[in-house]
């Protein structure tokens, strides 16, 4: 587990620079199967796993609660510049904010939308960015999101951008939600969230979801997600060879 706590300092940004990452980059809408094939990549690889959606799930948990509008403030910028974001402390604790534990929290169906109002504002982008590098400075790691090819780590070792049809990705969120007791859903309803969501995310300004031009595409629509493990980890050990990265 990686165990970093930060605080707005962020040495770790000067030093990206054109050498290779040693970070797979797993990219992808919501619902594509991508947080359970990074999750399996990791493991199968033993190496970290950094899931960067709780980071905004956090965020958007936390302004919520102390009331704070999500917007760019100097109140905002004041708050988050002193702000304790802790990730990895153990798989119990993968994200803790002023000594808060948020691992399950984040997870409630309404942070979703929090989430989702804060990756829109650049300023909280940019304090994610370089949290996200400091974790990742010379470690082979899993990181997984929407920008993390593009903008993150453009230079990564390995990138792969996971999707699967809308009718797929909104089937398997339903199943998701009944799996959890919700059984207020239909469908069709959901299709339409699963596209209103992918226009927001590819549409905003700020690092919008978008396959990097260097990134594999990987439709899981007809694929199991464990052949698809396997045959990421086949194409990791490949990249990491030509790269001369020790896995
Ligand atoms: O992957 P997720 O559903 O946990 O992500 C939560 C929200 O954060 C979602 O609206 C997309 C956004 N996000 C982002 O903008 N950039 C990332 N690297 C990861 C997530």
């Amino acid at each position: 587990m990686i165990d970093a706590t930060f605080m707005s300092s962020n040495k770790a940004n000067d030093s990206l620079s054109k050498v290779v990452a040693k970070v797979i980059a797993i990219d992808g809408p919501s619902g594509s199967g991508k947080s359970t094939v990074a999750k399996n990549l990791a493991v199968e690889m033993n190496v970290l796993y950094i899931d960067t959606g709780a980071m905004f799930r956090a965020l958007g948990y936390v302004f919520d609660k102390e009331k704070l509008v999500i917007e760019d403030s100097e109140k905002n910028r004041h708050f988050l510049n002193n702000l304790k974001m802790e990730y990895g402390l153990s798989e119990s604790e993968l994200i803790v904010i002023n000594n808060e534990n948020l691992t399950e929290k984040i997870r409630e169906h309404h942070v979703s939308k929090l989430a989702s109002q804060i990756s829109q504002l650049p300023f909280i982008r940019e304090y994610l960015l370089k949290f996200q590098r400091s974790l990742a400075l010379d470690r082979v790691c899993v990181m997984e999101g929407r920008d993390i090819g593009t903008v993150v780590f453009p230079n990564s070792f390995a990138k792969f951008f996971i999707t699967a049809s809308v009718e797929t990705r909104a089937l398997r969120r339903l199943n998701q939600l009944v799996e959890n007791g919700d059984n207020s859903h239909s469908l069709e309803q959901i299709i339409d969230d699963v596209k209103k969501r992918d226009e927001t995310d590819m549409n905003r300004e700020v690092a919008p979801l978008k396959k990097a031009d260097d990134a594999e595409l990987i439709d899981t629509t007809n694929l199991k997600l464990l052949e698809i493990t396997s045959l990421l980890v086949k194409k990791i050990h490949g990249r990491a060879q030509e790269f001369g990265i020790q896995l």
